[in-house]
C-alpha cells in the first residue's frame, strides 16, 4: 500500500475515515453497469499488447472533420501526412506556419497517441524558394540545418520518431540527385540527423524511404547506409519501410529484411501503408488485400524491434492513391462510408485482436474467442468526501506485465492506492500499473487493486482498458 504523492495522506488516517464514515451509516453503493460501456478490440489496443503502436497517416483537416473518431480510437500515432514536410511550414523564407501541424500534436496529445514526424529532408514538397534560389556555397546546409533545428526544437518533448531525411534513393540503389545531394554532397544525410539530435536527443530518427520493404538493391543501400552512419557514430535509431504496396505484391522476405536492420541495432516500422487495387476491384482481389495488410503485420510481429505499423489514409473515399496512380485505389482499411473492410479485420487480427463480426476469430464467429478481459469494478464504500475503490481485472491470456486505464471525472483526486503504482492525469485519467511483485498473472485468474478517491465521483466515466483493449464487465 503507498501513499499518494500528490496528497501525502498516509493510508491509515484515510482508512480511519473511511471506517469512521461506515460507523456513521454512509451509504455503500456499487458502480451501475452500463457505466462501463466497453469499446471492441481496436487496432491500437491490438498493437499494445505486444508494446507495438498502431499509427495513421493522417491530415490536419482529416482529424478534425473527416474521421476525428476513428483516428482517436483506432490508433496509437499519428503522422501528420503533409503538415510538417518543409513546403507547408516555411513557404517563404523565415515565416514558419505552425497552425496545422500544431493542431495535430494537440489532437494526439489530447488522444494519448504518439506523433511519427513527417519528414525535415525530402526532395518533394519543399517551399519554391529551396528550389529556386541560387544559394552560396554552404548556404543550404545552414538552411537546412536551421529549419531541422527549429522544427524539431519546437516540438522537442512532443515527438516520438522523426523521418529526418525521406526517399534519398534511387531504385538502382543510388543516391537521389535531390537538390540536398546537389548542393552538400552525400553528407547532407549524416549532418541533418545530427541536426536532429541537437535539437531533440530524445527523439528516434529515422530514415524512410519506399519499395525497401523486401531484399533489393535499394534496401541492400539503405542497409549500407545504416551501417556506415552507425560506424561514424551518427545518430539514427530506425528505418521505416513506407509499404506503399500493390495487391497480392507484400514480399515475403519482409521480415528477414527487418530483421537484418534491427540487427545493426536499429528498430524499423512500417510507417506509410496501404494496398492499392487496380480498379474495379473484385472480390478476389478483395480477400488478397486482406491477406497482404495481414502479412505485413506479421512480419512486423515477427521480429523483436519492428515497433509499430503505421496505414496512409483512412477512407478509400479520399485517397491520395487515384492521383498519383491513376486506375489503382481501394487501398485502406475503411471503405467510401467509414465502414471496416476485410482489410481492417484481417489486419486487427493479425496485430492479435478479434476477428471480423461473424467470422473466424471475431464477435459471434465460429471460434469466438472468450473477450480480452473482464473487469468487477467495485465501489465498496462511499461517503461525502470520498470513496473506496476496488478493481478485479481477469485476463484471457496470461500476462507479463499490465497497465489497466480508465477515466475518472475530471478534479477527482487519489488519496492512496494498493497493489498498483497508479498515475492521475489533471484529465482524470487513470493508469494503474503493475508492481514488481504482482505483474505476471495467470489466463483466467484475477489482478485486482484498490484505491480511494478524494472526492466521490468514483464511478468511471470511459470503457476500462487492459494493456490497451477494453474489458466487459464481470
Ligand atoms: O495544398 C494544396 C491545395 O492548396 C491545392 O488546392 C490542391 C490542389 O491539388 O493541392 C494541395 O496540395 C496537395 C497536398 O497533397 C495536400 O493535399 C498536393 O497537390 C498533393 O500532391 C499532395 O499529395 C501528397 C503527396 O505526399 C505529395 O507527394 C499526399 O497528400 C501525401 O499523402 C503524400 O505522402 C507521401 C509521403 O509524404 C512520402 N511517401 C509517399 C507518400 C505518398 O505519395
Amino acid at each position: 500500500m503507498r501513499t499518494s504523492p500528490t496528497t501525502g495522506r498516509s493510508l491509515l488516517s484515510r482508512a480511519a475515515a473511511i471506517l469512521a464514515a461506515a460507523a456513521a451509516g454512509a451509504a455503500l453503493i456499487t458502480a451501475p453497469a452500463h457505466a462501463l460501456d466497453p469499446l471492441p478490440g481496436t487496432l491500437r489496443g491490438a498493437a499494445a499488447l505486444s508494446g507495438r503502436f498502431a499509427g495513421l497517416g493522417a491530415t490536419a483537416e482529416g482529424l478534425s472533420t473527416e474521421y476525428p473518431q476513428i483516428a482517436a480510437r483506432e490508433f496509437s500515432s499519428i503522422t501528420p501526412g503533409n503538415e510538417m514536410k518543409w513546403g507547408s511550414l516555411e513557404p517563404t523564407r523565415g515565416n514558419y506556419n505552425w497552425g496545422p501541424a500544431d493542431s495535430m500534436v494537440a489532437f494526439a496529445q489530447q488522444h494519448r497517441q504518439e506523433v511519427h514526424g513527417h519528414t525535415l529532408v525530402w526532395h518533394h514538397q519543399l517551399p519554391y524558394w529551396v528550389e529556386n534560389t541560387d544559394f552560396a556555397p554552404g548556404e543550404l546546409l545552414d538552411e537546412m540545418r536551421r529549419h531541422i533545428t527549429t522544427t524539431v526544437g519546437r516540438y522537442a518533448g512532443d515527438i516520438a520518431r522523426w523521418d529526418v531525411v525521406n526517399e534519398p534513393f534511387n531504385e538502382d540503389g543510388s543516391l537521389r540527385d535531390s537538390i540536398f545531394h546537389r548542393e552538400i554532397g552525400p553528407d547532407y544525410i549524416a549532418e541533418a540527423l545530427r541536426a536532429a539530435h541537437a535539437a531533440d536527443p530524445d527523439a528516434k530518427l529515422y530514415i524512410n524511404d519506399y519499395n525497401v520493404e523486401g531484399l533489393n538493391a535499394k534496401s541492400d543501400a539503405l542497409y549500407r547506409l545504416a551501417g556506415d552512419l552507425l560506424d561514424q557514430g551518427v545518430p539514427l535509431h530506425g528505418v521505416g519501410l513506407q509499404s506503399h504496396l500493390i495487391v497480392g505484391q507484400v514480399p515475403a522476405d519482409m521480415a528477414q529484411n527487418m530483421q537484418r536492420f534491427v540487427d545493426l541495432g536499429l528498430e524499423v516500422a512500417v510507417t506509410e501503408l496501404d494496398v492499392r487495387i487496380p480498379l474495379p476491384a473484385d472480390e478476389n482481389e478483395l480477400a488478397q488485400q486482406a491477406e497482404d495488410y495481414a502479412a505485413v503485420a506479421a512480419a512486423c510481429m515477427s521480429v523483436n524491434g519492428c515497433v509499430g505499423v503505421t496505414v496512409w489514409g483512412v477512407s478509400n473515399c479520399c485517397s491520395w492513391i487515384p492521383d498519383t496512380f491513376p486506375g489503382y485505389g481501394h487501398a485502406h482499411l475503411w471503405d467510401e462510408d467509414y465502414q471496416p473492410t476485410g482489410a481492417y479485420y484481417a489486419l486487427l487480427k493479425a496485430l492479435g485482436g478479434a476477428g471480423a463480426p461473424g467470422g473466424p476469430g471475431g464477435p459471434g464467429g465460429p471460434d469466438t474467442p472468450g473477450s480480452d478481459c473482464t473487469v468487477d469494478y467495485r465501489v465498496t464504500s462511499v461517503w461525502d468526501q470520498g470513496a473506496v475503490v476496488q478493481v478485479i481485472v481477469v485476463p484471457s491470456e496470461p500476462l507479463n506485465g499490465w497497465a489497466v486505464e480508465f477515466t475518472l471525472a475530471a478534479g477527482t483526486r487519489v488519496a492512496q492506492y494498493w497493489n498498483t503504482d497508479l498515475a492521475l492525469g489533471q484529465d482524470g485519467r487513470v493508469t494503474a500499473r503493475n508492481l514488481g511483485w504482482n505483474g505476471t498473472v495467470a489466463a483466467n485468474s484475477p489482478l485486482d487493486f484498490g484505491f480511494v478517491t478524494d472526492g466521490n465521483n468514483p464511478v468511471p466515466t470511459s470503457d476500462i482498458l487492459l494493456n490497451g483493449i477494453a474489458c466487459s464487465p464481470a
